[in-house]
């Protein structure tokens, strides 16, 4: 077997501490390096360094060891950079990658520019983020640097070559790697790791120089300990990284000079509105940030966190049970309550992925938003007018209806704002509303094809438009008269058929009065809104999927509460009525301006139908599980009309027939629908849900009626609609099992 060849012949550690050891020791255990040597001034811990074997030999200076040398490690304080760099540039191979380990990294640049006259191609600067209040070569530790991040910060010219090779180097040590600019770099580490040292540095100073400071560390909680950890790291490191990094830490100590002033102002005027304000946006921030940063759906979706779901045959499906919350009113009840005047309080509000990046784009617009705590939900409005500009981007996960509804919104605000999303967000078409928020004079750039994100350009006065929708969207229908809240003049939509209408309903509960009229719905422009309290309704969306297991597993017999009734969204009632299901519905009343009731379903002998166009946009979300209920019917279903299927969060019609064939059944797509024949046989198989929530949650149901299990990959986002999904379906009798959970 060839031998594969080690990365760098010798490499040279200059500066024997925890980082400089660690990476030695991750080098040659990786066997990365045919030999590893190190130098550092400190006599005794270089002869540690080979008496522990984290280095294969002492060099007696500097110069010495890396003469000869295809990799330099600088792992020294980053004041001695200079004189380093000086003594060993006689020695240097001509062709030698220079790296670094130091916090900074525009200081390290100055100082190879200073010292060598240039900077080389071959210099590929680097920060380990990794390390511990612990430091010497007896720390060091190969794994230190395991799922850590190490930036690198690479001139636009550097070698391709050195830089792959460098970038394997941290890889091998299992450390994830990142590019930036130099400076850029040192803005966000002076923000996230310099300034953060500082306060604890001066904090436990401050206390420390108090005369009762015996007592206040006697009785420090816990909170005070896990504050001021940090203080416990080196001196002198933290002294040279402060004077190094001068400009991006006076910036961020400015910044937060300030908002610290804010504070005592806040404290000094009893203005709890302002405390509030700040402490609920920096919890929700923090909890935002990182999953910002997985670039995926807001709450439980990244790369590294797969969730798979395995069913088996079971039912009955016995009992009575609340599905959680409406996601279309979930949505609208922050967004309205955010620009009323006055205290909105929200229950029954789904905590689901969706709704939840909805309540913190508005957070991240200055609006103080409570909760959600069990589905209860109080904003404190700000006002048509009284949104902020956001700090960066707003992050929108996998929500469509979040992206279209905003853009409405932001299209009138005197701010620009950019919309993002997740990878499936992303392909989705968002021309539909930024072309008629165009015509009314909004400013907005979407990437090719129209797709997000979205950049909005704020300031830009909107004039009403008369809109004929060419598609049937509840989202576009809701984008128009949000913007036409801000507009001169009246804004109507009209529409090809009958969409959900909460938006309507809920405008009138804010004050806000709504023309309807037939099929067009129109506003006002210049209104506003009264805070006003709602009650959300268990999502019907979310029933659905109990209302097809009911139906198909025969001595079924389970209660649904509290559902939405809104005759815009009860498609799924109809259709499987149709089809011969047992539905009764009680309870009927109506909250909030919505119509509510309890539903009680019980196993029925379902039959195949053609299911009538009219019923497409009230079942829009429902065709999933609608074709699981056609699967288990007797004889043909046909769907035709449904070309929007296309467009959700998946092809929700090829998603499906692809999954249904994996467990053995047939079915003919055609391009607006598909046909499916009942009663064939469905096997056990693979099914992949595409990330699409809907999806998931309909083969889970399947299981019910197959012969075998079902493994349903990539469901980690049935999240962001039915939180607990897995658990209620188990409560009634599924036999599901989630593995990989948050
Ligand atoms: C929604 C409208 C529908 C629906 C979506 C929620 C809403 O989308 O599919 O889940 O809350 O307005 P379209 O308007 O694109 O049909």
């Amino acid at each position: 077997m060839p031998v594969a060849q080690p990365l760098f012949q010798r490499v040279a550690i200059i500066g024997l501490g925890l980082i400089g050891g660690s990476l030695a020791a991750a080098l040659r255990e990786n066997k990365l390096a045919e030999e590893v040597v190190g130098f550092d001034t400190r006599a005794d811990e270089l002869a540690l360094g080979v008496e522990l074997g984290v280095i294969d030999s002492a060099a007696e200076s500097a110069a010495q060891a890396v003469s000869g040398a295809d990799l330099v490690v600088l792992a020294v304080p980053v004041k001695a950079t200079q004189s380093v760099l000086r003594e060993i540039q006689p020695a240097l191979n001509g062709d030698a990658i220079i790296t670094d380990v130091g916090s900074t990294k525009s200081g390290f640049v100055n100082d190879v520019r200073a010292v060598l006259g240039h900077l080389p191609a071959t210099v590929i600067p680097g920060h380990p983020i990794a390390g511990s209040e612990k430091s010497g070569i007896r720390a060091a530790n190969s794994q230190l640097f395991a799922k850590h991040k190490v930036i690198l910060t690479p001139a636009d010219d550097a070698c391709p070559q050195a830089l792959g090779k460098v970038t394997a180097m941290w890889r091998a040590c299992d450390a994830n790697v990142l590019t930036m600019a130099a400076e850029h770099h040192d803005e966000v580490l002076a923000a996230t790791s310099h300034l953060p040292h500082l306060i604890a540095f001066s904090l436990v100073d401050t206390l420390a120089g108090d005369d009762q400071n015996m007592d206040i560390f006697r009785y420090a909680a816990g909170g005070f300990r896990d504050f001021t950890r940090i203080a416990a790291s080196d001196p002198v490191m933290w002294r040279d990284i402060f004077l190094s990094n001068r400009d991006a830490v006076l910036h961020t100590i400015d910044r937060f000079t300030q908002d610290l002033d804010q504070l005592r102002s806040a404290i000094a005027g009893q203005d709890g509105d302002t405390l509030l304000r700040v402490f609920t946006r920096a919890r929700a921030a923090r909890e935002h940030f990182s999953k910002m940063l997985s670039g995926q759906a807001y709450v439980t979706n990244n790369t590294e966190h797969q969730v798979t779901f395995r069913a088996q045959p079971a039912g009955p499906i016995v009992g009575d049970i609340r599905v959680p919350g409406d996601k279309s009113m979930s949505h609208r009840s922050i967004m309205l309550g955010a620009l009323a005047e006055g205290i909105t309080e929200v229950s029954g509000f789904l905590e689901g992925e969706d709704s939840l990046a909805t309540v913190q784009a508005f957070r991240d617009m200055g609006v103080t938003i409570e909760g959600p705590n069990n589905g209860f939900v109080r904003i404190h409005g700000v006002g048509m007018n009284g949104l902020q500009a956001p700090r960066g981007p707003i992050y929108l996960g996998n929500s469509g209806t979040g992206m279209r509804l905003f853009s409405g919104l932001l299209a009138a605000q005197t701010f620009d704002s950019e919309l993002v999303g997740d990878a499936s967000l992303t392909k989705r078409p968002m021309s539909r509303v930024a072309d008629p928020l165009r015509a009314m004079g909004a400013v907005i750039d979407t990437a090719e094809g129209g797709r997000p994100p979205l950049k909005i350009r704020g300031s830009q006065p909107l004039t009403g438009i008369h809109y004929d929708m060419p598609v049937a969207s509840a989202q576009v229908k809701s984008c128009l008269l949000l913007a036409g809240l801000y507009a001169e003049g009246i804004t109507s939509v009209t529409e090809p058929a009958p969409t959900r209408d909460h938006t309507e309903r809920m405008l009138e509960g804010f004050g806000y009065h709504v023309y309807r009229n037939d099929a067009t719905s129109s506003v006002s422009g210049g209104g506003k809104l009264l805070a006003c309290n709602i009650d959300v309704p268990a999502d019907i969306s979310s029933a659905a999927f109990f209302l097809v297991a009911g139906s198909i597993a025969p001595g079924s017999d389970l209660t649904l509460r509290h559902v939405g009734m809104n005759p815009t969204r009860v498609g799924v009632i109809n259709i499987l009525r149709l089809m011969g299901a047992s539905i009764d519905v009680s309870n009927e009343r109506a909250i909030g301006g919505e119509p509510v009731a309890d539903i009680r379903v019980r196993y029925a002998p379902l039959k195949g139908i053609d299911i009538p166009e009219r019923d497409v946009p009230l079942a829009i979300d429902e065709f999933p599980v609608l074709f699981i209920a056609a699967t288990f019917a007797e004889g043909r279903t046909t769907l035709r009309g449904a070309e929007e299927l296309r467009v959700k969060e998946s092809d929700r019609i090829q998603a499906m027939a692809d999954g249904l064939a994996a467990v053995g059944v047939k079915t003919t797509v055609i391009p607006d629908g598909i046909i499916i024949d009942g009663g064939q046989a469905m096997t056990g198989g693979i099914v992949n849900s595409h990330g699409d929530h809907r999806i998931a949650m309909s083969f889970a149901v399947a299981s019910l009626r197959a012969q075998g299990e079902i493994v349903i990959n990539d469901c980690a986002n049935v999240a962001t609609s039915f939180p607990g999904f897995v658990e209620l379906a188990q409560q009634v009798g599924m036999n599901i099992q989630s593995q990989g959970d948050v």
